[in-house]
């Protein structure tokens, strides 16, 4: 927890590996609300950080940077924001992969994203598959002991509603972004103070 020391820290993971990605444009959006609302923040492009596979036995140091970056950034956190497209009826194997390198946190006092608020986003062509993603990363949060905040954006027919460039173009959805960003930082700040409340009455006891 950052609390203590300044602001809150609110990472974002997500996006495909297409160009345009409208769940990773859906979590800039979030993500800059998550801004606004006084949060640093993080923003972490699955893209870009070209993560490989997940293999048990191997270490931290035997992958490359972007894994080092992602599990750094997910220590730091206060808040996370996940965002997922929907493959095949479910969470895409990107975002799971990515998450499946929260295992170098299990260890220590706040294993994997214990004590964090995590807020999920998803994007589908369709109707049915991102209300499946959105659930299934309820469970893998759950499995993690993170926080799942009480509002999920879950974008049906997202080629109607993002632009070329994966933006966020229908402002219905738009909203629902921004308030999921406010959101995650009002229940991390929330947390954090009452950690602190406790960490004192530990201390006068
Ligand atoms: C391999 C693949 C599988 C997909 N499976 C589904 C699906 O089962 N249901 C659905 O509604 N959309 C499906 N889609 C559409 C994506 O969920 C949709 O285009 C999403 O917004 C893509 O996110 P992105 O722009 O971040 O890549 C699929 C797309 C791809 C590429």
């Amino acid at each position: 927890m950052t609390f203590r020391e300044g602001r809150l820290k609110v990472v974002g993971i997500g996006g495909t590996l297409w160009e345009g990605s409208a769940s990773l444009g859906a979590l800039r959006r979030a993500l800059a609300a998550a801004g606004e609302a006084g949060a640093e923040t993080g923003f972490l492009d699955l893209r870009e950080l070209d993560l490989p596979m997940y293999k048990p036995g191997r270490s931290l140091e035997e992958y490359g940077p972007g894994v080092g970056r992602l599990v750094g950034e997910l220590r730091g956190a206060d808040a996370v924001l996940i965002s997922t497209a929907a493959y095949h009826g479910t969470l895409a194997s990107v975002t799971k992969n990515a998450l499946d390198f929260a295992q170098f946190l299990s260890g220590g006092e706040h294993p994997y994203l214990d004590g964090k608020v995590v807020g999920l986003i998803s994007t589908a062509g369709g109707e049915q598959a991102g209300a499946n993603a959105a659930g299934a990363m309820v469970h893998v949060v759950h499995a993690l002991r993170g926080v799942v905040a009480p509002l999920v954006v879950s974008i049906p027919k997202a080629w109607q509603r993002a632009d070329g460039s994966g933006n966020v173009t229908d402002e219905v959805y738009g909203g629902r972004l921004d308030a999921l960003g406010e959101l995650v930082v009002d229940l991390a700040g929330g947390l954090a103070a009452r950690n602190e409340e406790t960490e004192f009455a530990g201390v006068a006891g």
